[in-house]
């Protein structure tokens, strides 16, 4: 069973649910963000885990591993969580844990990861489907697929479709494993 993270939007967790994945639990760090409204309409039991709630970092990530673990879950996806996850949790999950980023890693990792690749003047960006690990987006790559960064005016679009696509590809093919 998959546990997806979520911080904000969730439109990759609504291409989770739309490909049909089995998805057991969605956690969040912050509340009243779309992504949960998305996790309650498809009827999926979801959870807020507020860092400030908690005496520190490990804490949280101990109650967010137990709560997934407890709904059988045995892959995590991040879906746009934008906070680093301790090893306490990591090491819950050896090798299950994956996240979609928007470039071509290790180019522009961490959270202006578009903006970084718009100032720099490269071609083309990308997405990134990895393996997480401590690091800032530094885990193992699985799948990346590269974006042209013209015509910008859509770029952030075709990032997303890309996402949208990617990431349920690679989730089902580890469901499998
Ligand atoms: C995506 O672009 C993802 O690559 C990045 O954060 C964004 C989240 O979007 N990590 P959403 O919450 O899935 O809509």
């Amino acid at each position: 069973m998959i546990g997806v993270l979520v911080s904000g939007d969730g439109s990759n967790l609504q291409a989770l649910i739309d490909a049909g994945l089995p998805i057991a639990a969605v956690a969040s760090n912050r509340g009243g963000v779309r992504a949960l409204e998305r996790a309650e309409s498809a009827g999926i039991p979801a959870r807020v885990f507020e860092l400030d709630r908690y005496s520190d970092r490990d804490a949280r990530d101990r109650d967010v591993a137990d709560w997934l673990q407890l709904r059988g879950v045995d892959l995590v996806v991040l879906a746009g969580y934008m906070h680093l996850l301790t090893p306490s949790f990591l090491d819950r999950f050896p090798d299950r844990i994956v996240n979609v980023h928007p470039s071509l890693l290790p180019a522009f990792p961490g959270a202006h990861a578009v903006d970084d690749a718009l100032s720099a003047g490269v071609e083309e960006t990308g997405v990134t489907v990895h393996y997480v690990d401590e690091g800032l987006d530094t885990g193992a790559v699985i799948r990346q697929e590269p974006v042209p960064l013209e015509p910008r005016a859509t770029l952030l679009e075709r990032i997303h479709a890309v996402e949208h696509r990617l990431l349920p590809q690679v989730v089902q093919e580890l469901c499998a494993r």
